[in-house]
């Protein structure tokens, strides 16, 4: 297919692109290289085509997605980047798209922000048969990221994003909820959640946070702008990325986001996790995007005494350890600890249905409860006896690898 890179209505470069398996063969003219993904570099004319196929790669639903290969069989479609095609690679995340030569296909046409799309691609990933004869692609759910099972939706004229759980607990939705009352009560720029049930399974529900002017950009990709020297820390890499790149208030959103991550135990802020908000048109940078994302938390696959004992917490993005991430933070003394009075009690509002109890498991409850106390006194205590330690530049604990967690294992279960 040959084709044009397109930024919302800007014409960014001519590309091939090969049909048998959606990969970049030829990155023709490029014409307006400030707007090429960022961290896609652009050198003597040309723009990196290595770097643009991951980028291309990386807006198509994962492989290891729950529930994708019966999806793909389904639709009969090898790979999931094929799929990018059917849907000329439009997200609610950010605005870029391929418009096919000759189409004659304009933004005002096509973007899911003003126009309706298709259920017809969430019901397949939902697991439910393909609608024959006329399956329409057109669908924002072809460029969803992530491991979990989840489809967009139109809401009385809102654009929502419908996210399951992963067995045995299907935990990950009330953790939305309870993250977003956290940040909330701690006046933390973030992504509301709340939970809806279907057919016995429970579901997060948020608002997309992306409107028609702006877009998300993850921070690996920010990541990318630069090559990271290994005398330099993870955090530091990130920050340094940011002030080139003339991002505003990067560290207090940092601290916040750390600190939120060591309230509920969070195992997966990885680098696709959070990103930087910027205006599609004007390339304007806004600042750290609210966080979303935070359901791989409190214990969401443990046992109840594993949640008890605080062992084995996996931290990203930055250390090993969330004490040692927590040393980080520039400062605490944004934090207003009386708002966290309630903490125990919001979890179990939380999960106080009889379903929630039911999947989570009271005993689970208690201990998850117990844990968020637990972490709030800990900051608190910290916050009265010592200045954190800034340990910005020390790349001691590193983590070394990001990936994100894979739940393939245990999302066998079918969400109809
Ligand atoms: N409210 C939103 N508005 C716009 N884009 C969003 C929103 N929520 C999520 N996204 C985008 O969709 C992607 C997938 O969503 P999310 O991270 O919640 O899924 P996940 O399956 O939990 O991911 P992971 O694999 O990290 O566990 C995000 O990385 C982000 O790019
Ligand atoms: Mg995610």
């Amino acid at each position: 297919m040959v084709c044009t890179l397109m930024h919302k209505r800007l014409a960014v470069a001519e590309l091939e692109l090969d049909d048998a398996t959606g990969f970049i063969r030829r990155i023709d003219a490029v014409s307006a290289p400030e707007h090429l993904p960022v961290g896609v570099s652009f050198q003597k004319g040309t723009a990196d085509r290595g770097a643009l196929n991951d980028w291309w790669g990386d807006r198509s639903i994962p492989a290891s997605r729950s529930g994708i290969q019966q999806a793909l069989e389904s639709l009969d479609i090898p790979n999931t980047k094929l799929l990018l095609l059917r849907c000329y690679g439009l997200s609610l995340s950010d605005q870029y798209w391929i418009c096919p030569r000759g189409s004659g296909l304009t933004w005002e046409q096509i973007n899911f922000f003003d126009n309706p799309f298709s259920d017809d691609m969430g019901d397949v990933l939902f697991g439910r048969p393909k609608r024959e004869p006329e399956f329409d692609f057109s669908s924002p759910d072809n460029t969803s990221d992530g491991f979990l099972k989840k489809r967009w939706k139109i809401i009385h004229g809102k654009r929502c994003l419908i996210k399951g759980g992963s067995n045995p607990f299907q935990q990950q939705p009330f953790n939305e909820v309870i993250a977003s009352d956290i940040m909330q009560s701690l006046g933390i720029p973030h992504v509301p959640y709340s939970v809806i049930w279907s057919e016995g399974r429970p579901y997060s529900v948020c608002e997309d946070f992306v409107t028609q002017d702006t877009e998300l950009i993850s921070a690996w990709r920010i990541m990318q702008t630069q090559k990271k020297s290994n005398s330099v820390s993870v955090y530091q890499h990130f920050v340094n990325c940011c002030q080139s790149l003339g991002i505003p208030d990067v560290i207090p959103a940092l601290d916040r986001m750390i600190v939120l991550d060591y309230l509920i135990a969070n195992e997966d802020r990885h680098f696709n996790n959070f990103g930087v908000l910027r205006n599609a048109e004007t390339l304007e940078w806004l600042g750290i995007a609210p966080i979303f994302d935070s359901g791989s938390s409190l214990g969401y696959d443990k046992t109840a005494s594993q949640i008890r004992s605080g062992r084995d917490v996996v931290c990203k993005p930055f250390k090993k350890t969330h004490e040692e991430q927590l040393q980080l933070v520039s400062s605490l003394a944004w934090i207003d600890f009386s708002a966290l009075d309630d903490g125990k009690d919001l979890v179990y509002q939380i999960m106080s249905s009889a379903q929630a109890k039911e999947i989570v498991g009271e005993e689970r409850i208690d201990a998850i409860a117990e844990t968020v106390c637990r972490r709030v006194q800990f900051v608190q205590q910290m916050s009265a006896e010592q200045q954190p330690g800034f340990a910005a530049h020390s790349t001691a604990g590193d983590v070394e690898k990001d990936i994100a967690e894979d739940y393939t294992t245990k999302m066998d279960f079918n969400i109809s």
